[in-house]
């Protein structure tokens, strides 16, 4: 299944590695990073059209007229664009899919699951069939229908380590994906390729992975302590500076009511690092008490951040596998080159061959 991603996306060096689309911290330098290295980069196609615009113009100049990474016969730019459906206009979008012609539109968290056959459509349509449509899911079920309601050309499956939001209830990868895959080939996908998420932040867990039967991995949390990452600094500080990803992350809707979102289907939540607002929730503080202390807390910039503070800081479990910032090529091509060493070395292959 690798080998057919490969065809859809000539530039990617196998194992593939992906970032997520990430709003605000997934910039234009962020995605045309991680593509220039091998990998695929996404941007977050938030809400509004004008902004995704701009976005998009941005990382087209990013890559420059003549990059061999537009090469390929489709001529597409070598980003996907990620969007939540729940909160999105398709109308609104569509000119955008036509005006940008990008590799990969990925789509999650609709209000229901039939909402992305009419996404799916459309995108074929704007794109005349160039941009191929992502989508992700949490469990076995969501697999299987989606499968059946919109021909993903690629699915990604989300376990419940991942960082920022995913489904309140699912299990981690290690038996949600091959569930998945032996649920998708006894139905009769057998040929979907499957992309790992959650809990995924080094060589390792992308070799673990693709021994689960993953065509390739997509990692959120890795690419927020990325040099080229949108976040503020106290919030990568606060990655680098936690271990124990179980103990010092958490799934709740917490960070959905601090910051006054509304709209999310019931069914998700999201991962963070905890901190004094979780500590005063469990202590029974009112949200409008919680809302306004946030709202205070924002004054403060960087100290805001840490045990301490108050600021939602999306995180996965696998936090604590991460020690520095470096720059997002380098993450691509270190995990990457990394998983495929060991994968290499568990086959037998001598490392004189490497
Ligand atoms: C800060 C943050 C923002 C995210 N935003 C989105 C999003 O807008 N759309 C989406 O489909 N997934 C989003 N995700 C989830 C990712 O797609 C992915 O499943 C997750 O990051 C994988 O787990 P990891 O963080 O452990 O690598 C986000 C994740 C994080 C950490």
């Amino acid at each position: 299944m690798a080998a057919l991603l490969k065809t859809s996306y000539p530039w990617i060096k196998l194992p593939l590695i992906v970032s997520a689309p990430m709003l605000n911290a997934a910039t234009p330098a962020l995605a045309a990073s991680v593509s220039q290295a091998g990998g695929i980069g996404f941007l977050a196609g938030g809400t509004k059209p004008a902004e995704l615009d701009n976005l998009l113009t941005k990382t087209t100049a990013l890559f420059g007229a003549k990059s061999q990474h537009r090469r390929g016969s489709n001529q597409v730019l070598p980003i996907g664009v990620g969007f939540q459906n729940w909160g999105c206009d398709l109308d609104a979008m569509s000119p955008i899919f036509r005006k940008h012609c990008v590799a990969a539109i990925w789509l999650f968290a609709p209000k229901q699951l039939s909402d992305f056959s009419s996404w799916a459509r459309e995108i074929r349509s704007a794109s005349g069939g160039r941009t191929q449509v992502w989508i992700q899911v949490g469990t076995v079920l969501e697999a299987l229908e989606v499968m059946r309601l919109a021909r993903p050309d690629v699915l990604v499956v989300q376990g419940t380590d991942a960082g920022g939001h995913g489904l309140r209830q699912s299990a981690s990868i290690i038996s949600l994906l091959p569930e998945t895959i032996d649920a998708l080939k006894a139905a009769g996908y057998p040929n979907v390729p499957v992309l790992a998420a959650g809990g995924i932040v080094e060589a390792r867990g992308v070799a673990a992975a693709h021994t689960l039967g993953a065509a390739g991995v997509v990692m959120g949390t890795r690419f927020l302590a990325a040099d080229e990452a949108g976040i503020a600094r106290g919030w990568q500080n606060e990655i680098i500076r936690v271990g124990d990803g179980g103990t010092s992350t958490k799934r709740s809707t917490l960070c959905d009511r601090l910051k006054e979102t509304i709209g999310w289907p019931e069914h998700y939540d999201g991962r963070a690092i905890t901190n004094k607002g979780h500590l005063d929730e469990d202590s029974g503080l009112s949200d409008a008490e919680s809302v306004r202390l946030y709202k205070e807390e924002l004054k403060n910039g960087d100290e805001a951040w840490g045990d301490h503070g108050r600021m939602v800081t999306y995180a996965g479990t696998g936090v604590g596998l991460i020690k520095v910032r470096k720059p997002a090529a380098q993450i691509v091509q270190e995990t990457s080159n990394g998983a495929l060493e060991i994968l290499r070395r568990g086959a037998g292959v001598p490392d004189s061959k490497l």
